[in-house]
């Protein structure tokens, strides 16, 4: 019951955060190495989460996944790209984040909540830009030149 809720929450987290459109998400399970996304999500809103990350870092699906040249076909569900792993880790932060932090539950209006996402920190880069100069060793102290 506890983890069918947390599954629930995370399904709901998710759509909100990454694609802001609630689904219904239907017992279908046709992907084969979901580690953090639900099982069960629809096509679509996985669809709309691996966009978001396109969108997030400006790169193209072939940054996180590999690619059969032969078939010209994504092996998406290979972990064979560190990027992929990272993903992973980043999607758990990220979660967290607006969970701990921000007023976030199943009945959060997409358009309506701020959360934090991909391109909060990456604005459409894959690695985050750094501040210029640091004032003092915190990371509350950093000043851009
Ligand atoms: C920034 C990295 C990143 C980008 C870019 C990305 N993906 Fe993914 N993708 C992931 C991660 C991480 C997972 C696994 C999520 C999990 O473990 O719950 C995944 C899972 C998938 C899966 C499920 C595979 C399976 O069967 O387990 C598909 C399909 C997929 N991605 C397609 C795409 C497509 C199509 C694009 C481009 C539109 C794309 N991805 C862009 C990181 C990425
Ligand atoms: C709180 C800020 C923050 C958020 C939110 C965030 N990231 Fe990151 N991400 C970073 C920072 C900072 C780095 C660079 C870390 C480094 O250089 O060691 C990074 C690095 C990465 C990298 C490695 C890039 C490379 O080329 O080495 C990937 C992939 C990535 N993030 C994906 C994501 C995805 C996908 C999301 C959304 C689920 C996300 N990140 C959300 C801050 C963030």
């Amino acid at each position: 019951m506890r983890s069918y809720k947390k599954l629930i929450t995370l399904a709901a987290l998710f759509v909100i955060v990454f694609t802001g459109i609630a689904a219904i998400e239907e017992p279908a399970g046709e992907f084969k190495n979901l580690q953090v996304l639900p099982k069960n999500i629809t096509p679509d809103s996985l669809d709309k989460i691996m966009d978001g990350f396109n969108q997030g870092l400006g790169v193209n699906c072939a940054f996180c996944h590999t690619e059969n040249k032969l078939l010209q076909q994504l092996e998406a569900e290979k972990d064979t790209k560190p990027e992929k792993e990272i993903t992973r880790n980043m999607m758990r932060m990220t979660m967290d984040i607006n969970k701990n932090y921000f007023q976030f539950n199943e009945e959060a209006v997409a358009a309506k909540v701020q959360a934090v996402t991909c391109y909060t920190c990456h604005k459409g880069q894959p690695i985050p830009e750094k501040e210029k100069k640091a004032v003092i060793n915190s990371p509350f102290n950093f000043k851009p030149n």
